[in-house]
């Protein structure tokens, strides 16, 4: 059995500021768990405070296993962490850092080094079990570093951006690897990272933070599909919002059309959205099409300029100006036909490619700031 881990109302302030705000999360037992924000949403904050290196405010409390453990020193929380701050031992070659941990409990070491050096394979770093941390590049470090934690035998595990002095290949396959030898191992892992398609890969479940707060925790997929406010929606993907009102609910079948101001049509199943209800309407950049201009007088199409036009590795990123609307930001396979800047275009999307959101209290403008 691997480790559970429960945060209770844990919060965490430093003076005014405040870095976790009454958070409540399971981790269960064996899960892949990663937390993903924007840079000072709290990520490295839960990870401490798990690790026992700093103490929540009071009222919160933390567990592992359903015991309590705020006055259970990191030493005895059976913890392996991988920290971005967290040195190598600099007088230990890297065979000697790998096998410390094993060494100290009294395992074989023989066997310690064979797995030390299998350990050395998987991370692309076979040949440098001689070397001492000095003579090694910041991104073997932080492989060794990792290499060492997952030798350290804890079944607990929390990572704090473990990938991301690395360079893009290694860094793609070693998620990979990462994630299997947490499965093999039967460990639980907390997995701190701002970059989602890192999280999408490699997580059972995603808790989304943003300035404190938990704002969603579900599997990649719930998250992408059902992002709960335009907060998650941007973060996750480009996405356009218009804000409008809701001016006719059409019932037909399971779902409902709602026309907003403007002529935008969305799909939805929720019938919970009256007339005149004020609402957001998000399509992303993947979902829109853009053709050359022609004439058409149907909701969700609009007449735009092309304002610039990118090739981003296979696909096409198109900003597009509309009549009265604003900027769209559109992405394309790039096997499609090509626009140039200046080009007149007509944008459309599908009323079912759409997400609906209560319009936000604080402005959509503050809604969208990812900082
Ligand atoms: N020791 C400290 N003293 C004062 N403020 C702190 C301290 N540690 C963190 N903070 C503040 O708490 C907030 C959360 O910080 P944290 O390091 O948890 O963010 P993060 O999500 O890990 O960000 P990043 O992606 O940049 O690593 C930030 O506003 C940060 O400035
Ligand atoms: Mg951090």
């Amino acid at each position: 059995m691997s480790p559970k881990v429960e945060l209770k109302h844990v919060t965490k302030k430093y003076e005014s500021l405040v870095a976790l705000n009454d958070l409540n999360l399971t981790i269960n037992d064996g899960e892949y768990l990663t937390l993903l924000g924007p840079t000072g949403s709290g990520k490295t904050t839960t990870l401490l405070l798990i690790a026992g290196l700093i103490q929540p405010d009071k009222g919160g409390e933390i567990y592992i296993d359903d015991v309590p453990v705020n006055d259970i020193s990191t030493e005895n929380r059976n913890i392996g962490f991988v920290f971005a701050r967290y040195a190598l031992f600099p007088h230990l070659d890297v065979v000697d850092n790998l096998i410390f941990s094993p060494r100290v409990k009294g395992e074989n070491l023989e066997e310690s080094r064979k797995s030390a050096r299998e350990m050395l394979e998987l991370m692309v770093l076979s040949g440098r079990g001689d070397a001492l941390p000095k003579e090694l590049s910041g991104g073997m470090k932080q492989r060794v570093a990792l290499a060492r934690t997952l030798m350290s035998g804890a079944k607990l595990l929390l990572l704090d951006e473990p990938l991301g002095a690395l360079d893009a290949r290694i860094r793609m396959a070693l998620r990979k690897e990462l994630r299997k030898i947490v499965k093999d191992l039967k460990i639980t892992a907390i997995h701190a990272t701002n970059d989602i398609t890192e999280a999408f890969l490699i997580s059972d479940r995603v808790a989304i933070l943003r300035e404190g707060t938990l704002i969603q925790i579900g599997t990649p997929a719930e998250v992408y599909e059902k992002p709960r406010n335009i907060f998650v929606a941007n973060f996750l993907s480009d996405t356009n919002f218009f804000g409008g009102i809701v001016k006719s609910v059409d019932i037909q079948k399971k779902s409902a059309l709602l026309v907003l101001e403007g002529e935008l049509r969305a799909k939805t199943n929720k019938t919970s959205k009256p007339e005149n209800f004020r609402i957001v309407l998000g399509v992303r950049a993947e979902d829109i099409q853009i053709k050359p201009r022609f004439s058409m007088d149907e909701p969700n199409h609009f007449h735009g300029e092309v304002e610039s036009s990118k090739f981003i590795s296979g696909t096409n990123r198109y900003e597009v100006i509309l009549e009265n609307k604003g900027l769209v930001i559109i992405r394309v396979k790039a096997s499609k036909e090509w626009f140039e800047e200046g080009d007149r275009v007509t944008i459309s999307f599908h009323p079912r490619e759409t997400l609906l959101f209560d319009y936000p209290e604080e402005g959509l403008e503050k809604a969208l700031e990812l900082e």
